[in-house]
């Protein structure tokens, strides 16, 4: 008989018991988005919606890590958005990442968690750095599920910073004419490095867009988009969501068994 993993609700369960256990995405990335309208929908100020988020990572967490999803990556603040919210917004933010991270390490080391971060976060303030390294670092002997915080992210800038990695890497290992440069190299410079790709991306609240999240690994991820808010989010649309993902039939780019099957049908006609 199937076992439920521990914890679930009585509706994670539900959703949980028609998943295939043996095709869960491996790595999972979610656009957290939406905040500020849940918030402008009860006329509270912005803030009260990123306060309230912070339930959904936690519910969001701890049922990713019980069904034994291996990494899962959370879009927290864009390098773009950073430029584009007013200052109150964004200490509002730094003090509200740095509190999470406080009271976040001793469930993350309940349920076996690893906590890393993407990012160019030698631009954050120096106090929030110095908490993500302390929980970092509290974190770092656990063997379960990889949580990965984006902040201050942003692809293209990743990919420059790769750039200059290979180059500097190069310089270092005997000069420019040794530089082999493909899908590999540029993987193994990448934040992501330690990461495989993400098989599925969520985007709450309705966009229908990637925001600069991730742009070379998701070449072949399943994009899930819900119109879910993202204060709202909770485990059990985790759980919908892959059972979306499972629904679906991936390709990488070939013509996958269904097309093959036909197309041998047409042939025969
Ligand atoms: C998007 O909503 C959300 C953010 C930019 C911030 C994300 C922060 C949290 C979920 C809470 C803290 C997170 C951690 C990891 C502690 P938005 O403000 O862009 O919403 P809108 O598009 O409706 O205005």
């Amino acid at each position: 008989m199937l076992t439920t993993p521990a914890g679930l609700s009585r509706k994670e369960a539900e959703i949980y018991s028609h998943l295939d256990p043996a095709r869960l995405p491996q790595h999972i990335a979610i656009i957290m988005d939406g905040n500020g309208r849940w918030a402008r929908r009860r006329h509270m100020p912005r803030v009260a919606g990123h306060r309230a988020g912070v339930e959904a990572v936690r519910s969001t967490v701890e049922t990713a890590a019980r069904i034994g999803i291996s990494a899962l990556t959370l879009y927290a603040f864009s390098a773009e958005n950073w430029k584009r919210r007013p200052e109150t917004e964004t200490g509002f933010l730094m003090a509200l990442l740095r509190r999470y991270l406080k009271l976040e390490v001793p469930i993350l080391n309940k349920n076996n968690i690893r906590l890393r971060y993407i990012g160019r976060a030698h631009e954050l303030p120096q106090a929030v750095q110095e908490r993500m390294e302390w929980a970092r670092e509290a974190t770092a002997r656990n063997t379960g599920m990889t949580l990965t915080l984006a902040l201050n992210y942003g692809a293209r800038s990743e990919i420059i910073d790769a750039f200059e990695s290979i180059l500097k890497s190069a310089v270092n290992n005997g000069g420019l004419s040794h530089v082999k440069i493909d899908e590999e190299t540029i993987g193994r410079h990448l934040y992501t490095r330690d990461l495989p790709d993400p098989d599925l991306v969520v985007r709450t609240s309705g966009e229908m867009r990637l925001s600069n999240f991730l742009l070379w690994q998701v070449a072949y991820a399943e994009i899930y988009v819900t119109e879910t808010l993202w204060p709202d989010f909770r485990g059990h649309h985790l759980l919908e969501a892959i059972a979306e993902y499972q629904k679906r039939e991936r390709r990488y780019g070939g013509l996958g068994a269904a097309h093959t099957h036909s197309h041998a049908h047409a042939h025969k006609k």
